[in-house]
């Protein structure tokens, strides 16, 4: 038999189901408590309401709210970038063709050195309140070590990404077209038994909206699920690409057109937002503001990696998109909760509400706004991850 455990004393208690609480989007209770039963949310409510338990944690009038969805990462690589990062930083520009250093070195790793450096930055995740995560192979670039990234990301989560079309391996770069028969073949074949997604950095430097097309399509005919890399660096067709293939989520929508924007807001594809990218590579920030205002779904996430965006920390990303990106606190904490989970089309996490997976965080703080408010402080003092208290 599961035992129960309620959650009392929490001055806000942010459910992301817009149909509990005070009907915000944010689903916000005051004075709350939530009841955990097992590894579901068995009740969440007013906390003079909640009902008998068999263990009870007192909050401490702080907040909590649903575990970060972390649904974009590039986790599976070796070695790392300082010295190209500290040369961006001396004005050099950020290009794609930097993903070849970290092919090499991911080639070279052994699968405990991939796996090690995986449940590394997981830790780091977790005590930062992420509870799912997304992530991605891509620095492979072969039949074996893209099959290999993916068996090892297996390990660790349900939301494992196809992504051999990350750039044409280099011995390939001659020859774009052998890659993309590579990846939509043999390689494909060898990698979809071990992914839920497959994806694309349609990009100038990597694939064009034509062979980005045909990668995704022949993922779906091996019943993998597409998302895509979309108009991060430039202008080009990842997002109309995204939702004419019906794509859960066009990830980086850095540079959007008006028919762009219009396109996300009238379709179910989510729109992910990478703000470490942005913020990491000095380039100008996506206009959350403008994706809500026009009716998109917008998500949160790290895009973590060693090239573009290496911090694991969603709290951070909250503090940018809502500095930087026009979004309110209210809209971000729901982008990094509920919006991850639409990016993964899953209902079962990102929210607090009944029946859904105990995924929690409680803040050292009283509100949830306190992650933008107090930018690089560490304010995770507690997680649970369905239902186990973890940190
Ligand atoms: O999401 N855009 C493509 N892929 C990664 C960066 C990869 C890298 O630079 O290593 C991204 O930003
Ligand atoms: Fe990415």
């Amino acid at each position: 038999m599961s035992s129960s455990t309620v959650i009392t004393n929490i001055a806000a208690l942010v459910t992301s189901d817009p149909s509990l609480g005070d009907n915000s989007p944010l689903g916000l209770v005051r004075d709350a408590a939530v009841v955990i039963d097992g590894d579901r949310v068995a009740w969440t409510g007013e906390s003079s309401k909640a009902p008998a338990t068999d263990n009870r944690v007192d909050a401490g009038g702080r907040a909590v709210l649903p575990g970060f969805v972390d649904s974009h990462s590039h986790l599976l690589f070796g070695g790392d970038r300082t010295e190209e990062f500290n040369a961006r930083m001396s004005g050099r520009p950020y290009s794609a063709g930097g993903i070849r250093t970290t092919v090499a070195a991911t080639r070279a790793a052994s699968d405990a050195e991939l796996e090690a450096g995986l449940t590394r930055y997981l830790e780091e995740a977790l005590r930062q309140g992420t509870t799912t995560f997304e992530t991605k192979s891509g620095y492979g670039l072969t039949t074996a070590d893209e099959s290999r990234a993916l068996r090892v990301a297996a390990r660790h989560t349900d939301e494992v990404t196809f992504l051999g079309a990350h750039i044409v391996a280099p011995e390939l770069a001659d020859d774009p077209a052998a890659y993309v028969a590579l990846v939509t073949g043999e390689m494909l074949d060898a990698c979809a038994p071990h992914a839920r997604w497959i994806d694309v950095f349609c990009e100038k430097g990597a694939f064009d909206g034509d062979q980005a097309r045909a990668i995704l399509t022949a993922g779906r005919a091996r019943g993998l699920h597409p998302r895509i890399h979309a108009n991060q660096l430039s202008y080009g067709p990842g997002v109309q690409l995204a939702v004419e293939l019906d794509a859960a989520s066009a990830d980086h929508c850095t540079h959007l057109t008006d028919a762009d924007v219009d396109a996300l807001a009238n379709s179910r594809t989510v729109a992910t937002l990478l703000p470490g990218a942005e913020f990491s590579t000095r380039a100008r920030w996506p206009d959350a503001r403008r994706l809500l205002d026009a009716g998109a779904t917008v998500a949160l996430s790290t895009d973590c990696n060693p090239g573009s965006s290496f911090t694991s920390s969603v709290p951070f990303c909250i503090a940018l998109a809502v500095r930087d990106m026009g979004m309110t606190p209210d809209e971000a904490v729901w982008s990094a909760t509920a919006g991850g989970a639409a990016a993964l089309r899953r209902d079962d996490i990102g929210r607090l509400t009944p029946g859904a997976h105990a995924d929690l965080t409680l803040l050292d703080a009283p509100s949830h706004v306190h992650l933008a408010y107090r930018p690089g402080v560490p304010l995770v003092r507690g997680v649970w991850r369905r239902g186990v208290r973890v940190v």
